[in-house]
């Protein structure tokens, strides 16, 4: 076997793919195992809870086998230590517990404690050219925006260790944004190239598209963990009603909602819409002439109300971290458990390495 270039997937071609996927996934919830995760870096914000972490209670409801990655070795692609692992970690916890993420139902578990996940990195390595690694417009990006001196190996080969992250439970869906789509894709190659070389052992994953929209910060910019500029689902009321009064918005009194020309003041009416399960151009011709400081109010009333039942879950799980710690360590050893077997088919697919 060769190692050839693979073209990366159209918006649209994984678009529609994502349609049909969601379709087979409701007839036949017990054939698909979701992995998905975040890097341990910051709150979750809204942007991911109406992106992807509703999203992954839906698909545990639905019956589907759902593996929850911390990424926490993930965290040292863009940065030279990992600070407030600990503290992040537990965030993290403590938002998927209090969404609805059922510890009995659902894997949650970090890279630093699945000694066998991380050890496909080598093999996967192998099936990859360095042409390939440089290719990648996710890293290009990232690198374009690094804070750091120095572009580290693991920024270029990241996207390899992701590709363990799925394969290694032998996960076949995987949620993702638009940015994450060149990892799936090399993820597919990764499995597609193993089992031509050494036999049938991974399943090729599907990227589940999110079809969510694009919350902005309250600068206007992409809501972002590690930028100011977001409102954490942890947040209290006051908070974020003094997060949502920081927001950037324009000095046309008149709200409307039209993302294109007007993206800050957008934002804010999507983001009540959403939390309200209405129509955006309803919510903001119902302002109308109410100006930024009414838009506001509706806003703050909007997530409070939304996110109530949510926050008060939090508090009563992060009131016993005892137990949200336990709930890691199960998850760690299951995960741990599952990629020891996958490692032995490994080396026996490989014959060598005994
Ligand atoms: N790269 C993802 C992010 O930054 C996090 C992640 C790590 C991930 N491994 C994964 C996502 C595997 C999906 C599947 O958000």
């Amino acid at each position: 076997m060769t190692i050839t270039a693979t073209p990366s997937p159209t918006a649209t071609g994984a678009g529609l793919r994502s349609a049909g996927l969601e379709h087979r996934i409701s007839r036949d919830p017990a054939r698909f195992r979701v992995l998905t995760g975040d890097r341990p870096t910051g709150p979750l914000h809204l942007g991911h809870y109406f992106g992807t972490l509703r999203n992954r209670v839906r698909l545990q409801d639905l019956g589907v086998e759902v593996f929850v990655l911390i990424a926490d070795y993930q965290v040292l692609t863009d940065r030279d230590t990992a600070e407030r692992l600990q503290e992040h970690t537990d965030g993290l916890l403590l938002d998927h517990l209090a969404l609805g993420v059922d510890p009995a139902r659902s894997t949650v578990f970090t890279h630093s404690a699945v000694p066998a996940l991380n050890q496909l990195l080598l093999p996967f390595l192998s099936l990859v050219s360095v042409a390939e690694l440089g290719r990648n417009p996710t890293v290009k990006d990232e690198i374009a925006h690094s804070r750091q001196s120095a572009v580290s190996g693991l920024m270029y080969t990241y996207p390899v260790h992701q590709a363990a992250d799925i394969l290694f439970c032998k996960g076949n869906v995987v949620p993702v944004g638009q940015d994450q789509l060149p990892h799936l894709e090399l993820t597919r190659t990764i499995a597609r190239r193993f089992n031509e070389r050494y036999g049938d052992v991974f399943p090729e994953p599907e990227a589940l598209l999110s079809a969510a929209p694009l919350l902005l910060g309250t600068d206007g910019t992409k809501m972002s963990k590690s930028r100011a500029n977001s409102i954490p689902l942890g947040a209290t009321a006051d908070e974020t009603a003094r997060l949502i009064r920081g927001a950037t918005t324009d000095a046309d009194r008149h709200i409307t909602y039209d993302p294109e020309t007007r993206p800050g003041v957008s934002s804010l009416v999507l983001l009540a819409a959403l939390c309200l399960e209405r129509d955006p151009h309803e919510v903001a011709a119902e302002i109308g002439g109410g100006g930024a400081a009414a838009l506001k109010r509706t806003v703050t009333d909007a997530v409070n109300s939304h996110l109530a039942p949510v926050r008060a879950r939090r508090a009563e799980y992060a009131a016993d971290l005892t137990y949200v710690r336990s709930v890691l360590r199960a998850g760690n050893e299951r995960a741990a458990a599952v990629a020891d077997r996958t490692l032995e088919e490994v080396r026996e697919a490989m014959g060598t390495f005994r």
